[in-house]
């Protein structure tokens, strides 16, 4: 008896912790969760990429050192729980849990957070873009996108690359607006 009073109790806080972590707008939609509207409104005006960091790659491809690199780790669930562990300490703070770019740190920059989602189904992006992105930062495009290249190791990206491909790239706004953008030029 008090076994299943137990259970019920810590299904209740599971859920209550899904809820607090993952947003109301997740689990009811926007219309609903009207104290999330800004936010919301705020995440579709995001950007989807930074037009200097396309431009240039655009024009230059990666740097050389990264070019055609690829990431060696597959998506077994021990790879992608590891990666959620380090994106979720790492990235969420400004990219938001669903990586649409809506951490809570994004509305002080001046260029927001990229929409990872978008970029990860953006054909025109390859592995090595993340390296590159995630190793060298922004600094090069006047933005806050922080180099890791002290932080983590190139295992630790990869696995971060592995986690978003695997819960990001399906998810969301990002999918329309790509299609467009691999053939639109740079702006
Ligand atoms: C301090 C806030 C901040 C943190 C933390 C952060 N980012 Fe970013 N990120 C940004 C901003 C701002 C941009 C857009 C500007 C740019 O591309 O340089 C960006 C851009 C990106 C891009 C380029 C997307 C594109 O389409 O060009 C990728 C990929 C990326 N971030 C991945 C990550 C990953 C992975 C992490 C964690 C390891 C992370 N970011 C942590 C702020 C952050």
């Amino acid at each position: 008896m008090w076994k299943a009073g137990l259970t019920g109790g810590l299904v209740a806080i599971l859920v209550i912790a899904a809820f607090v972590s993952l947003g109301c707008t997740t689990f009811f939609g926007p219309a609903i969760c009207s104290f999330d509207r800004n936010r919301a409104a705020a995440v579709s005006a995001s950007t989807v990429k930074t037009p200097a960091r396309h431009a240039y790659y655009v024009r230059n491809g990666v740097p050389s050192s990264y070019r055609g690199r690829k990431n060696p780790f597959k998506a077994t669930i021990g790879n992608v729980v590891e990666g959620s562990r380090l994106y979720d300490l790492r990235c969420a703070v400004c990219h938001g849990m669903m990586g649409i770019g809506d951490g809570e740190a994004g509305d002080k920059l001046t260029v927001r957070p990229a929409d990872l989602s978008a970029s990860l189904a953006q054909p025109l992006y390859g592995d090595d873009y993340f390296l590159w992105t995630v190793l060298d930062g922004g600094r090069a495009f006047g933005t806050d996108m922080p180099p890791f290249r002290n932080d983590l190791s190139e295992a630790e990206i990869w696995k971060i690359v592995t986690f978003m491909r695997a819960a990001f790239a399906e998810s969301g706004e990002g999918a329309s607006s790509t299609a467009r953008d691999a053939t639109s030029p740079p702006n």
